[in-house]
């Protein structure tokens, strides 16, 4: 029976990057997923027929295990594997269990790169957040897509974390040979408690998309 992934019901800007892939990468193109967690994005992404490299730093969220959820509590949650497996797409992914900042770029070079409310973690704080965008340009060919969506900042400690970015801040980032194709920001919502934030909670979120022009 296939499975859920813990963030299924979070909000997310996927479609628009999967439509900017349709339009700039061939079928069967390679798509690298940073901090692919339990697979939300990359089930859909192996299913359409891309091949995925999923880099995912939390061994839980590859194999399985315990996890705290709201209202039922502790519980045992599939992970990427058992979930690609379940799917039958197991051959289609390549896992890397690393922190994607100690990960050598062309180890996961791709088509296409994406992310989904990675940048905002602690762990990634250490280094600038200039450091964590420029390494997922590194790895996308010419004539590929780079999609990123981001925590904004919301609270006041946010303000003092660059991590908490927002698309202005990032576009000077996307000069040439990058052509910026779309930017998104929602206003304040509540996003419903999920594992690792077990009241409900005020999210902002931004979108940048970009195409890294062909030599
Ligand atoms: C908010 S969760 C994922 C939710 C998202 N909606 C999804 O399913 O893709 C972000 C994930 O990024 C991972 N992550 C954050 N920084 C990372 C890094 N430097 N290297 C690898 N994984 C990272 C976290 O471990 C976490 O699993």
């Amino acid at each position: 029976m296939p499975t859920a992934s813990l963030w299924e019901r979070t909000l997310t800007f996927f479609p628009q990057f999967l439509r900017a892939l349709e339009e700039h990468c061939e079928p069967g193109a390679t798509v690298t997923v940073i901090g692919a967690s339990d697979g939300k994005f990359v089930l859909p992404l192996a299913k359409a027929g891309y091949d995925v490299i999923a880099v995912e730093q939390d061994p839980i969220a590859l194999n399985g295990g315990e996890v705290l959820l709201p209202v039922s509590g502790i519980g045992y949650a599939p992970g990427l594997v058992e979930r690609l497996e379940v799917a039958n797409l197991r051959n289609q992914v390549r896992i890397v269990c690393s922190d994607f900042l100690e990960v050598a770029p062309p180890y996961v070079a791709a088509d296409a790169v994406w992310t989904s409310c990675s940048w905002h973690y602690s762990a990634n704080h250490r280094r600038p957040l200039s450091e964590f965008v420029r390494r997922m340009q590194q790895l996308v060919r010419p004539g590929g897509v780079f999609g990123a969506e981001f925590m904004m900042p919301v609270e006041l400690r946010h303000q003092a974390i660059e991590h908490y970015t927002t698309p202005d801040r990032l576009t000077p980032f996307f000069g040439p040979p990058w052509n910026v194709l779309v930017t998104l920001q929602t206003n304040t919502f509540t996003e419903q408690a999920h594992v690792g934030q077990l009241q409900d909670h005020t999210h902002r979120m931004g979108l940048l998309i970009a195409h890294r022009l062909p030599n």
